[in-house]
């Protein structure tokens, strides 16, 4: 049987409810989920996905974790994402993917079309668009064929084309739009496949990190255990008519 929830109006009917807006932007639980049971967070080593594994555990989830430092889970690489995958024992009503990076090998985002490089932009298209692509391929045997279970990956906002008014950032901006596009593509193709499944792209808001940490300066920010309960209330609200969306972290739809 699949998971027995609570729900409120669907989040792309989100804004003919102003409570149930109201209650995510409080930062609340969310529309009461009864039975999430299994969960896997990959890059659950960084400062959301490990904030994300805690608060699941707290809820009493039974939560597997994978990540490159603990676990040698290489996103940017097929065979170490398809060995990893393969050791898990499914189905999971959440896969979420937490890993993902700004400034990679040392090379910082762009601030001009001029510090474009081939590599860097390679690296972020590997890591923020071609790993979660990979989870999301592996993914597919250990979610339930039917009822109700989330695959979701960390996106951003600022992957979002409708909402660039600064420019810069190219290529993370170039890859998390990417993702979007392989979050879309794959709800359309699961909707086939795993009748219940919502596969999403979320925007966490913006998140005392590590990834932050160089770059954030006044710009206000929340820590990590504060996103993650943001995050589980916006996936505790999601319905089937969500799935194939990019949603923030009070669950209003994101621009592509
Ligand atoms: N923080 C924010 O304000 C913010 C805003 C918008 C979007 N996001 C998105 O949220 C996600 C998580 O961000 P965060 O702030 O939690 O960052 P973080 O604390 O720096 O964590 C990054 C995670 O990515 C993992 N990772 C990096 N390269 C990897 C690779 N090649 N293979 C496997 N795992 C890899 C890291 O693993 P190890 O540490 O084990 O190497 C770590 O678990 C990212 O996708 C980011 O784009 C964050």
């Amino acid at each position: 049987m699949g998971p027995l929830c609570f729900m409120a109006p669907s989040y792309t009917d989100r804004f003919a409810n102003e409570k149930q807006e109201m209650h995510v932007e409080a930062g609340g639980l969310g529309p009461i989920c009864l039975a999430m049971e299994n969960a896997l967070i990959i890059g659950a080593s960084g400062g959301i996905g490990g904030a994300l594994a805690t608060a699941l555990h707290q809820r009493g989830v039974a939560v597997s974790t994978l990540s490159r430092s603990v676990d040698g889970l290489d996103i940017t690489h097929e065979a170490s994402v398809a060995r990893a995958m393969a050791g898990l024992h499914g189905p999971f009503d959440l896969v979420l993917v937490a890993s993902g990076g700004l400034e990679i090998d040392g090379m910082a985002p762009e601030k001009s079309l001029r510090q474009i490089d081939a590599q860097a932009m390679a690296a972020q298209f590997a890591l923020n668009c071609i790993g979660p692509a990979l989870v999301l391929k592996y993914a597919l045997p250990l979610l339930p064929r039917t009822g109700r279970c989330v695959f979701a990956a960390l996106s951003a906002r600022v992957g979002s084309i409708g909402d660039n008014r600064l420019g810069g950032w190219v290529s993370y901006r170039a890859a998390k739009a990417a993702l979007n596009q392989v979050i879309h593509t794959g709800a359309i193709e699961l909707a086939r496949s795993h009748k219940g499944a919502i596969c999403v792209a979320l925007h966490p808001g913006t998140v005392q990190t590590d990834f932050t940490q160089k770059y954030l300066g006044r710009h206000p920010a929340v820590p990590p255990a504060t996103a993650a309960a943001n995050l589980l209330a916006v996936i505790d609200g999601l319905q089937h008519p969500d799935s194939g969306g990019f949603f923030d972290w009070q669950g209003k739809s994101v621009p592509w």
